[in-house]
């Protein structure tokens, strides 16, 4: 739908009885079946139930699942009783690849002791930098392309940009010299990522990886890191390894860093990159954008503190209706209660994030601020997504290259990405309206 958004986002039953678009939906179910069919049904069988008490429901297979925005927080913000290293959560799973250091570096002191080393390395102001930087002539091209007619597979586009970041961030695969890297070494260093991410599939049900994985992963991770040692010995503290030396961190540190970087902001944001914009044209909601990105051109507005605007505005929802970490678990280390329920230690829980963030509404370029859902997509307590800037600055970035000129686009094609862990598009092939 390319239309007028008034009538877009007009509710039709059909709208009322999907919790986001026909597209977004093609795409969970394209990437993964089974959990597109548990995050669709856990929505309604574990939201948040009438009269607060959290929806929390034990699933067969899986463990305690909830789609509640208010129970995955508490779950995410209470250290005590629920942990990501234990079976059902991610740290387990890394555990058996890097190595038991990680227990550490995840989620005991050495956890709290790299976060605040680590907090400067994605700031606001220092993203937009790292992006200007890896994608400029890369974007400015896109521009170019699209004033002249021509159509851009956003798909593919994401890919390569997203790819082009993890060698300037990590120096892969290999020591660099000034070049630019090429699209062909972008798309490698992402499917290698994506390659590593997969690992992860069919976690869902249990974390413990087969020693044919484990070997497999370990094979992914040296190649990936391979420019590690040297970057962290010899680069220059204003790259993300020379800065990693600078505050302190050791060698299998920044090892473990970087390969975590690369499986967490990989797939993630070229995820939230296609699809915003996918929804963008989908619900019609480009046009209030545009509306919005000339209003602000014809006369800047004073903004209050940490208000948005038209484009962080969209990226912000567009995080929320696609949320592409759709689940995070976490393993129950102590019992405890929790909306009503006990849950033991050595269980496990599921958050459904997908559903939980869908639930505040359908995709508006404008939506306010959610305060029930905050940025659950980023996660929440100690493990909050270390790299929320930079996958904000890199979407935002996406969004003015593709709507700067003010001009409306149209989806020429699209094809869902099929068995991937983080749900996206393959190709999205846009062009001017
Ligand atoms: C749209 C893009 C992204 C989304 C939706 C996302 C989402 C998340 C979520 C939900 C978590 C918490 C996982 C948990 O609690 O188990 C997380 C953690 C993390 N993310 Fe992101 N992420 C994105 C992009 C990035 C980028 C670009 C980077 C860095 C280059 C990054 C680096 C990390 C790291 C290092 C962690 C682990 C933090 C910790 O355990 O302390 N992420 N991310």
């Amino acid at each position: 739908m390319n239309g007028d958004p008034t009538a877009a986002t007009a509710p039709t039953s059909r709208r009322h009885l999907l919790p986001t678009t026909r597209h977004e939906l093609q795409v969970l179910a394209a990437a993964r079946p089974a959990m597109a069919g548990i995050l669709v049904a856990g929505g309604v069988l574990a939201g948040p139930r009438p009269g607060g008490a959290g929806g929390l429901r034990q699933v067969p297979g899986l463990g305690w699942v909830t789609a509640d925005p208010t129970v995955g927080r508490q779950v995410l913000t209470d250290h005590q009783h629920f942990t990501l290293v234990a079976e059902g959560g991610v740290g387990h799973l890394w555990a058996q690849i890097l190595g038991d250091w990680v227990l550490d570096l995840f989620d005991g002191p050495g956890h709290h002791d790299l976060r605040a080393r680590s907090r400067e390395l994605f700031t606001e102001a220092n993203a937009a930098t790292l992006v200007g930087t890896a994608w400029g002539d890369e974007l400015a091209r896109v521009r170019g392309e699209l004033a002249a007619g021509e159509s851009v597979d956003v798909g593919h586009l994401a890919r390569v940009l997203v790819g082009r970041m993890m060698i300037s961030l990590l120096g892969i695969p290999g020591p660099r010299d000034a070049e630019p890297p090429s699209t062909a070494e972008a798309l490698a260093a992402f499917t290698t990522g994506e390659r590593l991410a997969a690992i992860a599939l069919g976690s869902a049900g249990s974390t413990y990886l087969a020693p044919e994985q484990v070997a497999s992963a370990r094979a992914l991770v040296a190649e990936l890191t391979r420019g590690v040692p040297d970057g962290w010995r010899h680069a220059s503290p204003d790259h993300l390894l020379g800065r990693c030396r600078e505050i302190g961190l050791g060698l299998s540190e920044t090892t473990g860093l970087a390969s975590l970087l690369l499986v967490a902001g990989t797939e993630t944001s070229a995820s939230a990159m296609s699809r915003t914009a996918a929804l963008l044209v989908d619900t019609g909601e480009q046009h209030r954008l545009l509306r919005r990105l000339a209003a602000e051109r014809e006369r800047p507005v004073e903004r209050a503190a940490g208000e948005p605007d038209a484009v962080e505005n969209a990226v912000r929802e567009g995080l929320r209706v696609t949320s592409p970490a759709s689940v995070i678990g976490r393993g129950v280390s102590a019992d405890v209660e929790v909306a009503g329920r006990t849950l033991r230690a050595g269980e496990r829980i599921l958050i459904l994030t997908w559903a939980a963030n869908v639930a505040a509404g359908p995709f508006r370029a404008d939506r306010p601020y959610a305060p029930q859902t905050r940025q659950l997509w980023f996660g929440a307590g100690r493990h909050l997504c270390l790299g929320a800037a930079l996958a904000r600055a890199e979407i935002a970035a996406l969004l003015h290259a593709l709507w700067d000129d003010g001009a409306p686009l149209r989806i020429v094609s699209r094809r869902a990405t099929r068995r991937a862990l983080v749900p996206g598009y393959d190709r999205l092939v846009v062009a001017r309206a």
